[in-house]
């Protein structure tokens, strides 16, 4: 598989500009007054709907960054997530907003909000472009719900397989040997 395969549409261009625009709706409603927002987006894959959702907000927002590895999605299952690079800013007393591309089976996003709660925030939320609620084992809440999909590999819009895909600018289904 490669760049130069087209990746049958799950989910395409107009869907996810549509549904960017009523969540960025929704958050600027529930933001509003709150002071400036801090924006986690989780590197790689929320790299594109950062960039998105962030021009749609209509509150102060504050952009950051985190990355983090997780070896459930292809690679060995083991669950475990790592940190490989922390935010720049303090987010003590911040209202902070993460930003995910996929929500699979949930261990990312798990780390991820016991992390940051650590550091003294105002509140955290979440907003994730896809869930696959099929594949998920631990326990997480979603805010901000982009689409449910169902448990397919999916690419583009910044999502990869082995690092192919990523700046598609649909979601669309692979169907990669080997996995699971
Ligand atoms: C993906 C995605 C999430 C995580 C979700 O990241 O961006 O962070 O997997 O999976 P989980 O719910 O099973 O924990 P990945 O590790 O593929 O890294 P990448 O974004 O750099 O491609």
């Amino acid at each position: 598989m490669s760049d130069s395969d087209h990746p049958r549409v799950l989910i395409s261009e107009e869907q996810i500009r549509d549904r960017i625009k009523e969540l960025a709706r929704q958050i600027s409603l529930d933001y509003a007054d709150k002071g400036e927002l801090t924006l986690v987006g989780v590197l790689k894959g929320a790299f594109m709907f950062l960039a998105d959702l962030s021009r749609e907000l209509t509150v102060p927002r504050l952009i950051d960054f985190i990355a983090l590895s997780s070896y459930g999605r292809g690679g060995a299952e083991s669950g475990a997530v790592r940190l490989l690079m922390d935010v720049r800013e303090s987010l003590e007393g911040r209202h902070v907003l993460i930003v995910e591309d996929i929500v699979d089976t949930g261990r990312t996003l798990r780390y991820l909000t016991g992390l940051l709660e650590a550091r003294a925030p105002a509140s955290i939320r979440t907003c994730a472009l896809v869930r696959k609620q099929a594949r998920q084992e631990v326990e997480v809440s979603i805010e901000y719900l982009g689409f449910d999909i169902p448990d397919v590999w999916v690419v583009g819009y910044g999502l990869d397989y082995a690092e192919q895909h990523r700046t598609l600018p649909y979601i669309g289904v692979v169907e990669p040997d080997g996995l699971r």
